[in-house]
């Protein structure tokens, strides 16, 4: 029988003490290297998020045909040929677990004289991507692959001249979708405008405009028109993740005689409905020193353990915490009473099924805690809790999020312990200097 690989995470026995760098933004790490490529000078990337999904995206630019420095694991130069400097890649484009690279090239590349081939891990061969391709074909886009064109291994051909520019009304809230198209719009005959159910994080825009290139937004509509050449800035600095930030505001809430900062965290507000959840929960969470860089909110977080109480949301804040929904669930588990969440469909198609994988986990770990509905979740805070094996389900954010449900709690193992590699290779190693392993 296979051997599984295990990780045990044992009861903190005291609050966590002192101060984080945290790692930088996923999604912005992904985008400095992508936009970069487009431009004609170097740029200088600094706190770039050293994971296996943003080295996925490094890999399909330099295949792509942009030069990729490494001056340091978290340093990089990118320079780019131009706009129209990018050539068929020799190899297939490996997206490995990273939607975001998959989705954002997928919008890159339809426009391009040339083809290219994509494949992606397990994961990743699962998830939807009509979302991208239903639209780009739209636009003239020409997109082959496994399922009528919506699973990898995908195939991007040489469009017939330019994509035509169109009005999208996408049916979800998705910074990939909106992101893809605004890429793809960049190089189409016409204006291109993603309207939203609900508006998702905006570093596309913001960082686009970094480029030189500017777009218009009117509600939740984002408008791009076509563009001759993109001015490449010499700096881009990343700020921290509030993804990964996310686990060590949950951790020192919940365990008592915590606190600690942490350091320069992204909050632009497309990003920060867990701060505003945990608010709503009773957290102590103040910002400090903040400032702007690169177009980007960021501060420090000072966190001080609090009684947490149930609360509930829905929609209208989900693409602002997507991301956070299982860590805030583990937040919910010690809070008093019950949270209740609505609207969490997509997270059926993250990693994982999210909504899934918490419902089994947590009923493993706190029997009778959890309700899960077709996209929802109604969590009853104070149930006992009690140690047990359960599966990562390969997914970075759940193995995150069940380790400080664990340390918080009454110890956890953890199956397939290694994807945290995803965003944050660290996270065991900052969770033992707490004590938690
Ligand atoms: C991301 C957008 C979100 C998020 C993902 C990163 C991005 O996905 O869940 O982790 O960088 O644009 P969706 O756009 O599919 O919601």
């Amino acid at each position: 029988m296979e051997q599984v690989e295990t990780k045990e995470i044992r009861p903190l026995r005291h609050g966590v003490k002192g101060r984080l760098h945290i790692p930088g933004d996923k999604s912005i790490s992904h985008r400095s290297v992508m936009f970069s490529a487009l431009g004609s000078t170097p740029v200088h990337i600094t706190n770039f998020l050293h994971a296996a999904d943003c080295l996925s995206t490094v890999a399909c630019m330099r295949a792509l045909g942009a030069t990729v420095e490494e001056l340091g694991a978290t340093e990089l130069v990118v320079t780019g040929n131009g706009l129209h400097g990018l050539r068929e890649p020799a190899c297939v484009l490996d997206a490995g677990n990273s939607g975001t690279t998959l989705r954002l090239l997928l919008g890159l590349l339809a426009p391009q004289p040339f083809l290219a081939t994509f494949t992606g891990d397990a994961s990743l061969s699962r998830r939807p991507m009509g979302r991208v391709v239903k639209p780009l074909s739209a636009m003239g886009a020409k997109i082959v692959g496994r399922a009528q064109n919506t699973l990898l291994p995908l195939t991007v051909l040489a469009p017939d001249g330019k994509l035509h520019g169109m009005r999208y009304e996408s049916p979800v809230a998705s910074a990939q979708v909106k992101s893809a198209l605004l890429l793809a719009g960049m190089f189409a005959d016409g204006a291109t405008t993603v309207v939203e159910p609900v508006t998702s994080r905006d570093h596309t825009e913001r960082m686009l405009e970094a480029f030189g290139v500017v777009t218009e937004k009117d509600g939740t509509a984002v408008t791009i028109r076509p563009v001759a050449e993109v001015q490449a800035p010499a700096a881009i600095e990343v700020p921290g993740d509030i993804s990964s930030a996310a686990y060590w505001l949950v951790l020192a809430s919940l365990v008592p005689g915590s606190q600690i900062v942490l350091e320069n965290v992204g909050v632009n507000e497309t990003r920060t409905g867990i701060l505003d959840v945990l608010a709503a929960m009773g957290a102590d969470i103040v910002r400090t020193n903040e400032r702007v860089s690169g177009g980007e909110a960021a501060a420090d977080l000072v966190v001080t353990a609090a009684k947490l109480h149930g609360t509930t949301f829905g929609k209208d804040i989900m693409p602002r915490l997507i991301d956070e929904i299982p860590v805030i669930a583990v937040a919910a588990l010690f809070a008093e009473g019950d949270t209740v969440i609505m609207g969490a469909g997509e997270l059926r198609v993250k990693e994982t099924d999210r909504l899934q994988a918490i419902a089994d986990t947590f009923s493993a770990l706190a029997p009778g805690s959890v309700e899960a509905g077709a996209d929802s979740l109604v969590i009853h805070g104070g149930t006992q809790l009690q140690r047990a094996a359960v599966p990562s389900y390969d997914d970075h954010r759940m193995a995150m999020s069940l380790a400080i449900l664990g340390a918080a709690g009454a110890g956890v193992i953890i199956e397939r312990p290694d994807c945290v590699r995803i965003s944050y290779p660290e996270f065991y190693d900052t969770l033992a200097g707490f004590g938690g392993e």
